[in-house]
């Protein structure tokens, strides 16, 4: 499933961002962090993850992403990568197709993650820059992704993607992964949509009608049959 969330950072949060990212930010070549396959690909640069930036950066956006409900509903998050973070511009400006390692090894949390989800979380203004789309192909075909700052965009971690030449300006996101409860994308997907009818029902019907307690029922079971903790 593909998921467009928007204003995961607040506009301070975002200044803040910016500011922690701009100046003498310690930015590395991104082929640092890159294996294999993806090492021909791979043009851009990295944050280093050892700055006291990338600490404070990381902080804020997982605090972010933990107190949206879209996000948590839809993500069932087990296991959230340590956000990084990475520059698109002049000579380093493009990531070409590639798919992302199944699984993970943070240095931040000393753990390894299964990336049954991708995420960008954009930081620049899109009128900031030309080019730098996120290209999607999945079965339904080819999507092309350019967010307002502060906005998110979750996919599945087994699609072919790419970040297209930034031709003027900067990019500058973060990106992460997510292991989540559930595995299947499928019926993440059915329980996320669950989620949200429940919750207009609930204002609809109120808390305490026999239906939605029976439907909320209903779905911590489906959650009870299919995670896996
Ligand atoms: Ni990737």
């Amino acid at each position: 499933m593909l998921l467009h969330l928007t204003n995961i950072l607040s506009s301070d949060e975002l200044e803040q961002a910016k500011s922690l990212l701009g100046g003498d930010a310690p930015w590395r070549d991104g082929r640092s962090s890159a294996g294999g396959q993806a090492l021909a690909q791979k043009q851009n640069h990295q944050l280093s993850q050892d700055s006291e930036a990338a600490r404070q950066l990381q902080a804020l956006v997982l605090a972010a992403l933990n107190r949206d409900p879209l996000f948590l509903s839809a993500a069932l998050p087990k296991k959230i990568f340590n956000p990084l973070f990475n520059r698109y511009h002049g000579e380093s400006n493009f990531y070409g197709p590639h798919i992302d390692g199944a699984v993970l090894h943070s240095k931040a949390t000393q753990q390894w993650v299964r990336t049954d989800i991708s995420c960008t979380l954009f930081l620049s203004d899109p009128a900031d820059y030309d080019g730098g789309e996120l290209v999607i192909r999945d079965a339904q075909g080819t999507q092309r992704i350019k967010l307002p700052a502060g906005h998110l965009i979750l996919y599945p971690g087994t699609t072919v993607h790419q970040v297209t030449p930034v031709t003027r300006g900067e990019r500058i996101a973060s990106f992460f992964w997510i292991e989540s409860l559930v595995r299947s994308d499928e019926q993440r997907r059915l329980l996320f949509d669950m989620d949200e009818h429940l919750g207009r029902l609930r204002q609809t019907l109120g808390e305490a009608h026999a239906s939605v307690v029976g439907l909320t029922g209903t779905y911590h079971n489906l959650l009870r049959l299919w995670a896996d903790t």
